[in-house]
């Protein structure tokens, strides 16, 4: 987070607490959000699209009714992908007309669920989910408000399961020409157009925007600019075979989410305001040429808010030196934490930036890996780092930017209990989620 500083005596401190206090009053392994840091990114992103952009926060980086609610308050809305993320946003009185729901398997009780709940709108995957929501929608006598998930075709650069534009996966309807329609060039024959046409067929879904998403962790704005261009040029084709009056209502362009975070110092990210005036050029000129009113610019960010804002503490328990083929040595350091709440290097090959956390040490840097207590060889937390030579077991290690998709990404593998999380503001701290217990395990047990 930007407020992290270092004590007179060496412990790094977060929005002004230092970490030995936090170890002390919380335990470890524990994560730590700074609420300045939060809400200062949610405000960046909301000036940065200005009047012509809706800014989702992508609650499935990171998602606690507390955190619902810095975002409600800094006016933005709320991206859910499950009924449990609904669950959690409503419950803490998030305003249903600003959440959107995504995902390309929803079923029935969570289409239900957001209709009930008068969400402001849902963005629909397949063909099969069209036909459900709108025969849903009618039992409820409703009309739903749906934005149609395209593909573009875009190659993200980034890791492949994280990337979603390109054509051979699983989510949105495909721009590209369907095979051996001869379309060449347009995108009358595409199965996204045919998404346009059940939607504006059906009798209980209304047509209000366009989204795509093409993948996370991303660091060219270029991708995003292909993007805009080729969902424009389906609402081109929208125009050519519905007119104008009838495309009108397709009031939201919905770029989805991605911005990369720098994880290590080397990385550098783009700017939030460099990629909104470009795409808000792109939108602007794009639909004064097709003769339609500017769009909304949607963006879904998830871990461009909540990534930074959000550091894990972990204790040194061991610390051994393994002989590598000739006269190296490595040195694993193992933390009382591990793949249950950081999966992304082993699943990603992430990289992160890990420090000595309650002290400053002269010793040289030895080269080291940070592992964690888990039962497998590959439960790797930072795979190889600089660390002080007197590392010694009770030290503490800070590992940065892991607001996103670390809690939300972790398990009870091993029946480790889920760590706590803090928050850090003003200069004090308090519980936002409390480490969770074998009580907790126990209480799943029908047999207990
Ligand atoms: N919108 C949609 C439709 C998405 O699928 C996602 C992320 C986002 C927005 C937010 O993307 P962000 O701004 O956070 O990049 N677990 C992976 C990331 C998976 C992202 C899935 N969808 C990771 O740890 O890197």
């Amino acid at each position: 987070p930007r407020g992290t500083a270092r004590t007179d005596d060496g412990a790094v401190t977060i929005g002004g607490v230092a970490v030995d206090e936090l170890a002390d009053t919380y335990g470890t392994p524990l994560f730590v959000y700074d609420e300045r840091d939060f809400r200062s990114r949610c405000a960046d992103m909301q000036a940065s699209f200005g009047p012509h952009g809706r800014v989702h926060y992508a609650s499935k980086a990171f998602l606690s009714m507390e955190v619902a609610r810095w975002v409600q308050s800094e006016g933005l809305s709320l991206d859910v992908c499950t009924g449990g993320e609904l669950a959690i946003a409503l419950r803490a009185g998030f305003p249903a007309e600003r959440i959107a729901m995504h995902g390309n398997n929803k079923d029935e009780t969570e289409l239900d669920f957001a209709l009930e709940s008068q969400i402001g709108h849902i963005v629909v995957d397949s063909m099969i989910e069209i036909e459900r929501l709108d025969r849903l929608a009618g039992a409820r006598g409703v009309v739903a408000d749906v934005l149609i998930r395209v593909t573009p075709g875009v190659e993200a650069h980034t890791h492949e399961f994280i990337s979603t534009a390109h054509e051979d996966q699983k989510f949105g309807f495909a721009l590209a020409a369907v095979a051996g329609s001869g379309a060449g060039g347009t995108y009358r024959d595409s199965k996204a157009m045919q998404a346009v046409r059940a939607v504006f067929a059906s009798t209980n879904l209304r047509l209000v925007g366009l989204h795509s998403h093409i993948g996370s962790q991303i660091f060219e704005i270029d991708g995003f600019e292909l993007a805009a261009h080729r969902v424009l040029g389906l609402l081109a084709e929208v125009v050519a075979e519905f007119g104008l009056e009838k495309t009108r209502q397709i009031e939201v362009l919905d770029l989805g989410g991605g911005l990369g975070i720098s994880y290590i110092p080397s990385e550098d990210p783009p700017a939030v305001a460099d990629l909104a005036s470009s795409l808000v050029d792109i939108v602007r000129r794009e639909s004064e040429r097709l003769g339609l009113p500017m769009p909304t610019i949607a963006v879904e960010p998830g871990r461009a808010i909540a990534g930074p804002a959000g550091v894990t503490l972990y204790r040194v328990g061991t610390i051994k030196d393994v002989a590598l083929d000739g006269a190296a040595t490595r040195r694993y350091v193992s933390v009382d934490g591990g793949m249950s709440d950081n999966i992304r290097t082993v699943l990603y090959d992430a990289e992160y930036d890990v420090r000595l956390a309650n002290r400053v040490s002269d010793a040289e840097a030895v080269v080291c890996r940070v592992v964690g207590k888990h039962c497998e060889s590959g439960d790797i937390v930072v795979r190889d780092c600089w660390l002080p030579a007197d590392l010694t077991p009770g030290d503490m290690l800070v590992v940065g930017a892991t607001g996103a998709y670390c809690y939300s990404m972790s398990s009870r593998y091993n029946m480790a209990p889920r760590a706590a999380v803090a928050v850090v503001a003003e200069g004090a701290s308090r519980l936002m989620l409390r480490r969770e217990t074998v009580e907790d395990f126990l209480s799943l047990e029908v047999d207990s």
